[in-house]
């Protein structure tokens, strides 16, 4: 099933390379304020239900662009980001990806996460490791914040939450050596995986954004939570991750900005 979605997530990666010099003559949708999807993203998409409908016709598909198809009573659901970083994507920025994860009973069981442009795939097997181009990678051994290169994604859709946001930005910057924003969480997650990224976190995600990610960080040695260091981010959309000794330092700064609002989002 990684052999399927490996080879599904680098068809839909032909489809944005080629398409990336030819941005401007693109039909896009604003879906929200801030929250485009164009061609490229729609295409992408019906090419990866495409072929794991085809692989497993009884398994069902959620994508961000066509939504839920399949055998509700399904025990696979493959959860599909066919295009993370569509803003970077629409802007010539190339930080964007593709991501696809396997979730059975709930449990995400493969993850995918494959960048067309610099051609780096990242996968992952529940209990098999993670891996960059084939090579196994780890999270850093960072201990704690000073010296320490964070990840994160700034807040662009809803912002009811900014203030919080830029209370826990300015704690975690007064320690630590950096912080970047570079426009595709499901990258972004593989990079803490990697080892290129400390810890990052971010609200407001959704299950396609973080699910491969998520895999690949606990397959690479990292921890994953949300806001309040528990286990509900698929549910409520905030992060927080990264290896095992930054995680509770990350926490510790993260927390007591956390509003009423986003307590209740993670009770
Ligand atoms: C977005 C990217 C971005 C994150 C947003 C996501 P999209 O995904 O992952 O980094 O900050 O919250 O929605 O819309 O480009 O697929
Ligand atoms: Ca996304
Ligand atoms: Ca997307």
């Amino acid at each position: 099933m990684l052999n399927m979605a490996v080879r599904a997530a680098r068809a839909a990666g032909d489809i944005i390379v080629r398409a990336m010099d030819r941005v401007d003559l693109l039909n896009i949708t604003t879906k929200s304020r801030n929250d485009f999807a164009s061609d490229v993203d729609r295409q992408a998409e019906l090419e990866i239900t495409g072929i794991l409908q085809k692989a497993y016709p009884g398994h069902a598909v959620l994508g961000e662009e066509h939504g839920f198809k399949g055998p509700e009573s399904s025990d696979f659901v493959w959860v599909i980001d066919p295009l993370d970083g569509t803003t970077n994507f629409l802007h010539g920025f190339p930080q964007f990806a593709v991501s696809i994860a396997l979730f059975h009973r709930g449990k995400v069981e493969r993850g995918v996460v494959y960048d067309p442009v610099k051609q780096e795939l990242f996968t992952a097997v529940r209990g098999a490791g993670a891996t960059l181009n084939n090579r196994r990678i780890r999270v850093t051994p960072q201990k704690g914040l000073t010296g320490a290169l964070l990840g994160t994604g700034i807040p662009f859709k809803d912002q009811s939450y900014l203030d919080a946001y830029l209370g826990m930005l300015k704690s975690l910057l007064k320690d630590a050596a950096g912080i970047r924003r570079a426009g595709s969480a499901a990258l972004d997650l593989a990079y803490v995986a990697a080892g290129r990224l400390d810890g990052f976190w971010e609200i407001g995600l959704n299950q396609w954004d973080m699910a491969a990610g998520v895999l690949l960080i606990q397959e690479a040695g990292g921890l994953v939570s949300d806001l309040e260091g528990g286990d509900r981010y698929f549910e409520n959309g905030s992060i927080v991750c990264a290896n095992p000794k930054l995680h509770g330092p990350m926490l510790d700064l993260i927390k007591p900005h956390l509003t009423k609002e986003l307590r209740q989002a993670s009770a």
